[in-house]
């Protein structure tokens, strides 16, 4: 298991302020781990720095950026070598979707998400992999989703760019292993982070509640297995047995079925 080695020892976290990335940023924090909070600038992304401050004994830090900004990924480089921030942990995971006929969402909306769930993603790994290849461990994690491996249609583009982390993740993985890098790929299923859910979970009733997560529970899950070097981490035993289960239908009836159970989205 990683240790914080020494005081500049960090683990960055992208979409730090809110959801699924607040609770890692404070799960690491419970673990000792210094943390680096990467987000929009906004109140929330400060005020979660104060409290992790406040908290917990570990060192922190905020950088208020927009990632679908192209030199978003150099800044933050610079702004962790310009502090002598050591990032051993990474982990990639702002991110955002939306669901309805696929020509309903503009095509700037798409680009957009394509920005932020692959481009920044691949950006901040390119400047961070040749120092963290050069610590004896490390390691990457990047926020895929359950709908990587289970397309939803009247979702298509987020389950795209979900299916790329998911792929680009595994061969990744194999190419950096033996440098000491571990590439875990963190697949949720629902989570009850913002609006969205709450109106996926009114829309879809009590089926959708036995589904539901928390966002501390998937961090919990996550950070546990991350550090263990999971590739794979798919948080939730139902979860699990349906991305299994799912595997062994062939795709054509599928998708026919998910059409049926996520038409809501439409
Ligand atoms: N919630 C789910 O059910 C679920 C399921 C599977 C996978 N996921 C994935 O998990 C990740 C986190 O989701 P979440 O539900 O926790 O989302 P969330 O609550 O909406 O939080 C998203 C985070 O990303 C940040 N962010 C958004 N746009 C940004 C931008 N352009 N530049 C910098 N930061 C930006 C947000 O900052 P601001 O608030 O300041 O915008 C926020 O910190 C995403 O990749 C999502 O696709 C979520």
């Amino acid at each position: 298991m990683i240790f914080m080695k020494s005081g500049k020892d960090y683990a960055l976290i992208t979409g730090a302020s809110l959801g699924i990335g607040r609770a890692i940023a404070r799960e690491l924090s419970e673990r000792n781990f210094n943390t680096l909070l990467v987000a929009l600038d906004t109140p929330e992304l400060k005020q979660l720095e104060i409290e992790i401050r406040e908290t917990y004994r570990t060192k922190t830090d905020s950088f208020g950026i927009d990632l679908t900004d192209k030199n978003s990924a150099q800044q933050i480089y610079d702004w962790c070598k310009n502090n002598a921030y050591n990032v051993s942990i990474l982990i990639n995971n702002a991110g955002f979707g939306e669901g309805g006929y696929f020509e309903d969402i503009s095509l700037e909306k798409y680009c957009k998400m394509i920005d932020l769930n692959n481009k920044s993603y691949v950006s901040i790994i390119h400047k961070f992999l040749p120092d963290m290849k050069r610590l004896k461990e490390s390691h990457i994690m990047n926020t895929s989703s359950m709908e990587a491996t289970l397309p939803l249609p009247y979702k298509a583009v987020y389950t795209g760019t979900k299916n790329f982390i998911y792929a680009y993740s595994l061969a990744l993985n194999e190419e950096v292993r033996q440098f000491g890098v571990k590439v875990s790929i963190l697949c949720p299923g629902s989570v009850l982070t913002n609006k969205d859910g709450l109106e996926r979970l009114k829309s879809q009733g009590r089926k959708a509640k036995l589904l539901l997560y928390m966002p501390d529970e998937v961090a919990r899950i996550a950070v546990k297995n991350m550090l263990k070097g999971m590739l794979i981490i798919n948080p939730g035993i139902m979860n699990w047995w349906i991305t299994k289960i799912a595997k062994f239908i062939p795709t054509r009836i599928k998708m026919r079925i998910l059409e049926k159970i996520f038409k809501v989205y439409k």
